[in-house]
C-alpha cells in the first residue's frame, strides 16, 4: 500500500500519470479526449505527462488492472454499485480518486471520507456538485478560515431552463419538452424536477461548508412540477423572479439544508442566473457574499472539471479546510412566503384571510387582487414566517367556503445585495 507520503509526491514521481478512467460514457469519453488535448501543456507546468492506463466500461477492462497500473483513478461511472466498491478499492490501495457521482456522495459520503482519511488519500469530486462552477476548491481552499453562514445555490441547469422558458410565456410542459429537444433534460427528468438531483448537491455542499455530515435523505426538497404560468406571471408584477434554490444554512444553532422553489428580488445575485446555468452563493459576515457562476452540465464542461481535479492531485498537497463542530439539522425555519389563492368575489375575503394569517403570526407585505366574476386571484407575500405558522394560517384558510382550489405558496429569499 503506497503511505501519504508517496500519495502525496505522485506528480512529483516520473514518468506518465497514469490515469485509470472508470467509465467511458458522456462525461468519461470527453475526459478522455481533453486530457489527451492537454496532456502536453499538463506536462509543462506539472513536470509530468498524464496518461489514461487503462478504461473500464461494462464491455472492456479489467478494474484489477487498471487499479494496479493507475496512479489514480477517475471515477464517471454513476450510481451508487459498482461505483462505491471500486472507489474504496482504490482508496484502500492508497491510490487519489476523482469522482463526478453526487449520488454517491450524497449517500455514501461519510463512507468515503473516512476512507481517505484513513488511507490519507484525496478524494475529489468537483463536478459532482455545480458542474463547471469551482465551488469546492473555493470552499476548500480559499474560504477554509472563513465561518460560512449561508450557502444558496441554483445546483441544476435543467430546472433553471425550464424556468426561465417559464418565465417567457411556456407553461411547464412546453418548458420541459423543449429542455428535452436541447438536450438539458433527460428523456426521464424526474431526478432533475423534482428537487431530487439538488438535493444531493446540497448535501455535498453543506458537508463541506459547515463540516457537517449530511445524507441526501436529510434534505427536504421540492420540485417544479407544481408550479404553474401564472405563479411567474404575478411574481413580475410584484417585482419577483422564480428560481430552484437550494440552500444549506445556520438557523437556530443548527443547519438547515432544504431545496424549494423560491422568489428572488431583482437585487439578488441568483435572479439573474437564467438557462442551463448553475450559480452559488457563498454568504459569510467576513466575506459579506461571493457569486460563483457557469456551465451547469453537458459532456465536455463536466469534463473540465474532473480534469481540473485530476491536475490538483498531481500538485502538492493542499491543507484541507479546518475542522468545524457538527451542527444538529434544523427542519422549521423562517422565510417570507408568495401565496395565492383563488377565491369567491365577495367582500370580506381579504380581511378574512388577514386574519386567519395573522392569528397564527403570518404579517402581509403586499397583495395583489384581480376580480374576475365569482373566481377572483388573491396574490400575497408574507413577512418572515415560520413555515409550521404559515402551514397553519394556510389550513385555517383552506376551511373558508369562499376558497375555489387549494391555496399555493412558494417561499420568497429575501436577502439583497445591493
Ligand atoms: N452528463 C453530465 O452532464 C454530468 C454532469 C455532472 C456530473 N455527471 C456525473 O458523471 C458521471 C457519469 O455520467 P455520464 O453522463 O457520463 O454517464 P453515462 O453516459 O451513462 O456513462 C456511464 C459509463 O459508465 C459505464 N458503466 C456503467 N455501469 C458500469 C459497470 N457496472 N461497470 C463498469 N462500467 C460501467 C458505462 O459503460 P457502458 O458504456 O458499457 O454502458 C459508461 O461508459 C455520473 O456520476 C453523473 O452523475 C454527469
Amino acid at each position: 500500500m503506497c503511505s501519504r507520503a508517496q500519495a502525496a509526491g505522485t506528480g512529483a514521481g516520473s514518468g506518465p500519470f497514469q490515469v485509470g478512467l472508470l467509465g467511458h460514457g458522456t462525461v468519461g469519453s470527453a475526459f478522455a479526449q481533453l486530457l489527451e488535448e492537454r496532456a502536453e501543456e499538463i506536462e509543462r507546468f506539472n513536470g509530468r505527462r498524464p496518461v489514461i492506463s487503462g478504461v473500464l466500461t461494462r464491455a472492456q477492462g479489467s478494474f484489477e488492472e487498471i487499479l494496479s497500473d493507475a496512479d489514480l483513478l477517475v471515477e464517471l461511472i454513476g450510481g451508487i454499485e459498482p461505483a462505491r466498491e471500486y472507489l474504496l478499492r482504490a482508496i484502500a490501495a492508497g491510490k487519489d480518486v476523482v469522482s463526478a457521482n453526487k449520488q454517491l456522495l450524497s449517500q455514501h459520503g461519510e463512507e468515503l471520507f473516512e476512507a481517505a482519511r484513513e488511507h490519507r488519500v484525496r478524494l475529489r469530486f468537483e463536478a459532482a456538485v455545480a458542474g463547471v462552477v469551482p465551488v469546492v476548491r473555493v470552499l476548500e481552499e480559499s474560504l477554509s478560515a472563513t465561518p460560512i453562514e449561508r450557502i444558496h445555490g441554483i445546483v441544476n441547469g435543467t430546472t433553471n431552463f425550464i424556468l426561465s422558458e417559464m418565465a417567457r410565456g411556456s407553461t411547464y410542459a412546453e418548458a420541459l419538452a423543449q429542455a428535452q429537444r436541447s438536450g438539458y433534460a433527460e428523456a426521464d427528468p424526474s431526478d432533475d424536477v423534482s428537487g431530487r438531483d439538488a438535493a444531493a448537491k446540497m448535501a455535498i455542499l453543506a458537508r463541506l461548508a459547515f463540516g457537517t455530515p449530511v445524507h441526501l435523505n436529510q434534505v427536504r426538497y421540492e420540485g417544479i412540477e407544481h408550479l404553474q404560468g401564472d405563479d411567474l406571471q404575478y411574481a413580475r408584477e410584484l417585482g419577483l423572479g422564480l428560481k430552484l434554490i437550494g440552500t444549506a444554512e445556520r438557523r437556530g444553532g443548527g443547519l438547515s439544508v432544504r431545496v424549494h422553489p423560491a422568489f428572488l428580488y431583482a437585487g439578488h445575485p441568483l435572479a439573474s442566473v437564467s438557462g442551463p446555468y448553475n450559480a452559488v452563493t457563498v454568504e459569510s459576515e467576513t466575506i459579506t457574499e461571493i457569486t460563483m457562476s457557469g456551465p451547469g452540465a453537458g459532456g465536455r464542461q463536466t469534463a473540465s472539471a474532473v480534469l481540473g481535479d485530476v491536475v490538483s492531485v498531481m500538485l502538492p498537497v493542499a491543507a484541507p479546510r479546518a475542522p468545524v463542530s457538527r451542527l444538529a439539522l434544523v427542519e422549521d425555519v423562517e422565510s417570507a412566503f408568495y401565496v395565492h389563492m383563488e377565491v369567491a368575489d365577495r367582500p370580506g375575503v381579504l380581511g378574512a384571510v388577514t386574519q386567519a394569517l395573522g392569528e397564527r403570526g403570518v404579517s402581509i407585505k403586499s397583495v395583489l387582487q384581480r376580480g374576475m366574476g365569482e373566481n377572483a386571484r388573491l396574490v400575497m407575500v408574507t413577512h418572515l414566517a415560520l413555515e409550521s405558522s404559515l402551514n397553519a394560517a394556510i389550513e385555517r384558510v383552506g376551511q373558508f367556503d369562499f376558497l375555489r382550489s387549494a391555496p399555493r405558496m412558494i417561499r420568497v429569499i429575501e436577502e439583497e445585495f445591493t
